[in-house]
């Protein structure tokens, strides 16, 4: 498994911990920047990392920003991109169980270092109960993507 990683300016020291953190795991990444804690706007970030993982690229996506809303909004304007902004282990792991997120927000801001570290570990590591009445409702979320709302 291949994981983009990216942050705005402060998400930048994150990052950082998250990339070793992968590292530690022998999880494979692509630190797609910035490069350095220099001001910057969070969509680009946002962006690259899901065009990453909607071109393929990248199987998966973990993105950072103050609060993890700004880059979160932006990656999911990218069409197959289920983004969760998450600040909580429950969510971590409902968020693929039950969503199939293929990409992770962090607020740098909001969590400590240590929970985002297992906010990670768990989302990588729990797999989508496909089938069923969640692989239906992704389904239903993908067609909204395709302007085909004809579950109403
Ligand atoms: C940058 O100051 C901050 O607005 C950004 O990192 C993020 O929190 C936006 O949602």
């Amino acid at each position: 498994m291949l994981i983009a990683l990216a942050s705005d300016h402060a998400g930048f020291d994150l990052k950082s911990e998250i990339g070793r953190y992968l590292g530690e795991l022998n999880l494979p990444f692509k630190d797609l920047g910035p490069a350095t804690s220099e001001r910057t706007d969070y969509p680009k970030w946002g962006y690259l990392a899901a065009q990453a993982v909607r071109s393929g690229e990248c199987d998966r996506g973990i993105v950072i920003c103050g609060t993890g809303v700004g880059i979160s909004l932006s990656a999911n304007k990218v069409k197959g991109i289920r983004c969760v902004a998450c600040t909580d282990c429950f969510t971590a792991i409902l968020s693929r169980q039950h969503n199939n997120t293929n990409m992770l927000a962090l607020g740098a801001r909001v969590v400590g270092v240590g929970l985002a570290k297992l906010i990670v570990k768990l989302w990588l590591e729990t797999e989508f109960e496909s089938g069923g009445r969640h692989g239906r409702r992704v389904d239903m979320i993908a067609k909204i993507e395709e302007g085909n709302i004809d579950f109403l």
